[in-house]
């Protein structure tokens, strides 16, 4: 059987049926989206003989995988191509340049404490290095950007994420910061080197990825939002460039241009980085995606 089978009128008749095509009530745009879904379902099925038992599988790994959609969704490389996406969207209208953005992944959270001058990200104890980071936020002319805000956020030395820490060792906020910058939009900060990522063992995310033969790890890195009125909001990171996963990050976070190499110094690294924003066209260029975030 090929892939034509659904392409024959008794399923088409179905896919509308099934989107709602011919209802009255519900939105239009949304049911164009939700036929498209299923028949790329039905297309898969047939496309590779998926057997009754196997889709009931499926279904059972995205049930029980549902808490980890948001780590599925990196590893996928779909949250890597709303990236590529965008760009490609703004290359068109002849928007370029500036800090690239990469992916925000799953693990930020909401209202952490807001700092000024050179600030310390990590209120737990940790037994590793200290990162020292430090650069200017600018406009696409070299400007200093007036009122930024850097929200920054990473692991610890283990790999985890404050509020998602399976140990429950850290405290809400450890290594995550809002750092409200002066005119001169210089920003510094000090922490707990992280280290690298890993997926939770067992998981559904791990195991999807060895069950196709990935890995879940990402390099060290450390996240940021930076926002400023009459500016695009960017979402980034930088992953340390010379971290064994560098050009293996499973989450396909790490781009060109946001690898810096921490320059290693006895109990020490330094990461000089600068940051450029674009203007905003609109008051929504401002505003951070609508995605539902973590609050502490
Ligand atoms: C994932 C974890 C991260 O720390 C990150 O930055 C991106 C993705 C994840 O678990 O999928
Ligand atoms: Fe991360």
């Amino acid at each position: 059987m090929t892939p034509d089978f659904v392409k024959t009128a008794p399923i088409q008749t179905l896919l509308d049926r099934a989107s709602g095509m011919n209802a009255e009530g519900g939105d239009d745009r949304l049911k164009a989206i939700v036929r498209d879904l299923i028949e790329a379902v039905m297309v898969a099925i047939v496309k590779h003989d998926i057997s009754e038992s196997e889709f009931w599988q499926a279904v059972t790994f995205l049930q029980q995988g549902a808490g980890e959609f948001g780590l599925i969704v990196p590893g996928a490389g779909i949250e890597h191509f709303l990236d590529l996406y965008m760009d490609a969207k703004d290359s068109e209208v002849g928007l370029s340049g500036g800090t690239p953005r990469t992916i925000e992944g799953p693990l930020y959270v909401e209202g952490a404490p807001l700092v000024e001058g050179e600030a310390n990200l990590s209120d737990d104890a940790d037994d590793t290095d200290t990162l020292h980071m430090s650069g200017f936020v600018t406009g696409p002319d070299g400007e200093p950007v007036q009122n930024a805000v850097v929200h920054v956020w990473h692991a610890n030395s283990q790999g985890w994420y404050s509020h998602f820490d399976p140990t429950r060792e850290q405290t809400p906020f450890n290594n995550r910061r809002r750092i409200r910058l002066g005119a001169d939009g210089r920003y510094a900060f000090h922490s707990k080197m992280p280290n690298g990522y890993s997926v939770p063992p067992g998981g559904a995310t791990d195991r999807l990825m060895k069950a196709i033969g990935r890995h879940g790890n990402r390099p060290a890195h450390v996240h940021f939002f930076v926002e400023a009125p009459g500016y695009r909001t960017l979402t980034t990171q930088i992953n340390f460039g010379d971290d064994p996963f560098a050009a293996d990050d499973f989450a396909f976070g790490t781009r060109e241009g946001l690898l810096p190499v921490p320059d290693r110094r006895d109990k020490s690294a330094f990461i000089a980085f600068d940051f450029q924003l674009q203007r905003a066209a609109s008051k929504e260029d401002e505003n951070f995606s609508t995605r539902a975030r973590a609050k502490a």
